[in-house]
This record gives C-alpha cells, sequence and structure tokens, in this order.
C-alpha cells in the first residue's frame, strides 16, 4: 500500500488533534445538557471519522447508517448520488447531526440534507471531515469543516480509491499514475 502513496496530505496526528477538536465544538453546539441527538453517517467513507468523532461527544446519541453511491467502481469523477440503503433511525423531531468524509462536489450532501429535511427534524446540521473549496457549491451548507483541501483526490483514513486504502491512517494523495486513464 505505502508504495501506491505519492504523498501525505494531513498526518495521522493532525487528523486526531483535529477531530477531537471538532467533537468539542459539535458538542458545544448542542448546549449543556445536550438532548438525543440522532447521528445520520453516510457509509462507507465516513466510517472511521465517525468512530474518532463520537468517542469525544459525550452526549447521548442514536447512530443511523445511509449508503450513497456517488463513485462507481475505478473512478475519482463524481458522477451523481443515488440512495442505495435507507436509515434505520426515525428522525422526526430530532436532532440531526450528518456526518460525511468529504464535501467534494456537494451531491452527496444535497441528496442527504434534502432526504432528512422532508422527515421534519427538529433541527440539522453537517459536518464533514474535508471540504475542496474550489468545488463546494454554495446552495449546499455544512456547519462544521474539520480541513479544507485543494483540488486533489484524497484516500486514507476511511476515504477510498476503488475500494482501496480505507484504512490508511493518513489523508494522502496517490501516485498519479495509478488514476491515470480515468
Ligand atoms: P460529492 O457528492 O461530489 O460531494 O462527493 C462526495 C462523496 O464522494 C464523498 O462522500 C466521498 O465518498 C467521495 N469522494 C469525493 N471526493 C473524494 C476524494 O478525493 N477521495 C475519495 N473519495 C471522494
Ligand atoms: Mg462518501
Amino acid at each position: 500500500m505505502e508504495r501506491d502513496i505519492e504523498r501525505i496530505l494531513i498526518p495521522q496526528d493532525a487528523l486526531a488533534r483535529r477531530v477531537c477538536e471538532l467533537a468539542g465544538q459539535i458538542s458545544v453546539s448542542y448546549g449543556d445538557p445536550a438532548g438525543d441527538i440522532a447521528i445520520v453517517s453516510i457509509l462507507s467513507g465516513a466510517i472511521i471519522f465517525l468512530a474518532d468523532l463520537i468517542r469525544y461527544m459525550p452526549m447521548k446519541m442514536k447512530i443511523g447508517l445511509i449508503t450513497v453511491s456517488s463513485y462507481h467502481g475505478a473512478t475519482t469523477e463524481s458522477r451523481g448520488a443515488k440512495l442505495m440503503k435507507d436509515l434505520n433511525v426515525d428522525v422526526r423531531g430530532r436532532d440531526v447531526l450528518i456526518i460525511d468524509d468529504i464535501f467534494d462536489t456537494g451531491q452527496t450532501l444535497r441528496l442527504v440534507q434534502g432526504l432528512l429535511r422532508e422527515r421534519q427534524p427538529r433541527s440539522l446540521k453537517t459536518a464533514v471531515l474535508l471540504r475542496k473549496p474550489a468545488k463546494a457549491p454554495p446552495d449546499v451548507k455544512v456547519d462544521f469543516v474539520g480541513f479544507d483541501i485543494e483540488d486533489v483526490f484524497v484516500v486514507g483514513y476511511g476515504l477510498d480509491y476503488n475500494d482501496h486504502y480505507r484504512n490508511y491512517p493518513h489523508i494522502a494523495v496517490l501516485r498519479p499514475e495509478l488514476y491515470a486513464g480515468r
């Protein structure tokens, strides 16, 4: 795996520090004592961010998982988002926090925010680990962002390329020849 990596963009220790900080900011935003919030996390890219973040959030919560496909096979091009598997948690009247790995073209978050809004939550906020500001459309709002990054395709810490590299502990860029022809 290591030899496929061209460079590390955000090392593991910086991720850990920022995730902890972000969890603090999110927790404070729900007041004290916070109610029983509903987390809605988007699979599969957010798994590691989710697992790390929620362990620094001391409030009561239920965790729901939703599957949205945005990349089909080995491509780095966003081709629109489609709901593949719906939620196992009722969000009506609840404080809902969407957690995703990255805010790229915003198609995934636009879909999920729209879907959840229809179900009338009490409040709806969104937290992402990464954002590519060069691409992020102004109509999709996120409340918490870990890092703004340049417009490059990244892997690691849950993010994949063709379903590989999710277990790489840093956020990194692959050697360009691996993306060639995509
Ligand atoms: P969007 O719908 O274009 O905002 O893309 C969001 C989804 O595409 C994210 O939840 C990721 O799963 C995936 N994605 C977007 N950019 C990257 C990247 O640079 N590396 C890996 N996955 C990405
Ligand atoms: Mg994703």
